[in-house]
């Protein structure tokens, strides 16, 4: 570990006077305005004239029929799962989830919001290993998946980062099984994919789909989420659940379990207001990837990838991959990481130190699921097949898992849309000394 501001490979980089954040929100005056209506014409609640038009608006804008605003993109996310698990093996009691005794294929490299409603519903999550083209869910592993268990049908897919799986291929394999898609695309609004020769958004592709207006997100409510879908009774269904699970009587009746989802018209009103600055965000998060692509150029790493003909991402956030014969030694426990320089080398650890020093917010690539201590014992299906126990005390060779091996050399790098090409060259700067 490096005391880097007496280390002399970062002679003369001085420290940013305000922190530079990994992706923050950006306001613009709009959301004010919303917020301010909202309580000057006292619908502070979960009713209101914001919501009903940000519903409209991204509807709209992704092109889909409609859109349930939710508190939570993990709270949309619960709601398209369980919809899957009752669609598919129909309603459950009142204590049990849909999706109890049932296995449900799910992205691997994801932040845990995308699978743990597949727990919240009782089903079996099994880990499928992510692909190099795009870090996203590898459709021969999900193939391969389907050989271990036939009896499978529903998956959950996520756009890592702002950029687009490969959902034409993973459509294809859970139409062959008869499987249905939970699309997770909290990161990747705006992002749009080729899908049988036709642009479309993500945030349409799955049979229920999920966006996210998490403050860190493109653009943000501080927090919220919607449910989108072209089938009128999933969107009334969700919109039930979201709101108790209120019945038509004048007392309060329930015939089924219901959630306190729905967003708040406050959280509205400054969705409302970042509508208008969605393809801007976008620009400015395309052109801090390709800053860095192009400052990195000459050193052994790799920026996150995305197929240039089949889609095109909205850049949330960028990162990097060093390549494997430049990673300087770098271990990590289960909360505590040590790692070493070595001449011409570095690693994710010293890289987000050293931005850290400097007062930049960086941040490791997503811990994949099947490592996580959580799901350790959930199957984990690769390319090869089993993930799980391919290890071998007297025999050279492990498998290979996709997943593990980005989160080894990959790391995200600053992404926010308020950062300056001068700060950004400051950041590329110290990379460059971290490989000194
Ligand atoms: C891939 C992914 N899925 C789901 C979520 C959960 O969304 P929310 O924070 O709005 O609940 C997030 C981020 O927060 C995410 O990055």
């Amino acid at each position: 570990m490096t005391d880097f501001k007496s280390d002399p490979r970062f002679a003369g980089i001085e420290a940013f006077e305000k922190k530079v954040w990994l992706s923050s929100p950006t306001m613009h005056g709009d959301e004010q305005h919303w917020v301010d209506d909202a309580i000057a014409t006292n619908w502070v609640s979960t009713v209101g004239a914001n919501i009903n038009e940000v519903e409209k608006q991204i509807a709209d804008y992704v092109g889909c029929q409609y859109a349930v605003a939710l508190s939570a993109g993990t709270a949309a996310l619960h709601l398209a799962t369980k919809l899957a698990g009752e669609r598919l093996y129909g309603q459950a009691r009142p204590n049990e989830g849909t999706l109890q005794g049932h296995r449900v294929f799910c992205s691997d490299t994801t932040f845990d919001a995308s699978i743990n409603p597949v727990a919240y519903e009782d089903g079996e999550a099994v880990f499928i290993d992510t692909e190099y083209d795009t870090w996203n869910m590898c459709p021969e592993a999900l193939e391969k998946a389907f050989s271990f268990y036939p009896d499978t049908r529903l998956i959950v897919v996520a756009h890592l980062y702002g950029t687009p799986g490969k959902l034409e291929e993973i459509r294809r394999i859970a139409d062959r099984h008869g499987a249905l898609i939970v699309e997770d695309a909290a990161e990747s609004l705006g992002a749009r994919y080729l899908l049988n020769g036709k642009w479309v958004e993500t945030g349409t592709l799955g049979d229920f789909n999920c966006i996210s207006f998490n403050g860190n997100k493109i653009i943000t409510g501080s927090a919220g989420g919607m449910f989108l879908t072209d089938n009128l009774e999933d969107a009334n269904k969700v919109r039930k659940w979201s709101t108790q699970s209120r019945e038509a009587a004048p007392w309060y009746q329930h015939e089924e379990i219901g959630y306190n989802y729905r967003m708040s018209n406050i959280i509205a009103g400054i969705v409302r207001g970042q509508m208008p600055y969605l393809a801007e965000h976008i620009d400015q998060k395309r052109a801090i990837w390709e800053r860095y692509e192009k400052g990195l150029a000459d050193l052994p790493v790799r920026m996150n990838p995305w197929d240039r003909e089949k889609s095109v991402p909205n850049f949330w956030l960028s990162c990097l991959i060093i390549d494997k014969d430049a990673m300087a030694p770098h271990v990590r426990g289960e909360q505590d990481e040590l790692w070493t320089h070595e001449p011409g080398k570095s690693s994710p650890g010293e890289i987000l130190a050293a931005i850290a020093a400097f007062n930049a917010e960086g941040r490791p690539v997503w811990k994949p699921m099947h490592m996580q201590p959580i799901y350790r014992t959930h199957a984990f299906i690769t390319a090869e097949g089993n993930g799980r126990a391919r290890s071998n005390a007297y025999i050279a060779g492990a498998g290979i898992d996709v997943g593990a091996d980005i989160f080894r050399r990959g790391l995200c790098l600053p992404s926010d849309n308020k950062m300056t090409p001068a700060q950004q060259d400051r950041i590329i700067e110290i990379i460059h000394r971290c490989f000194a």
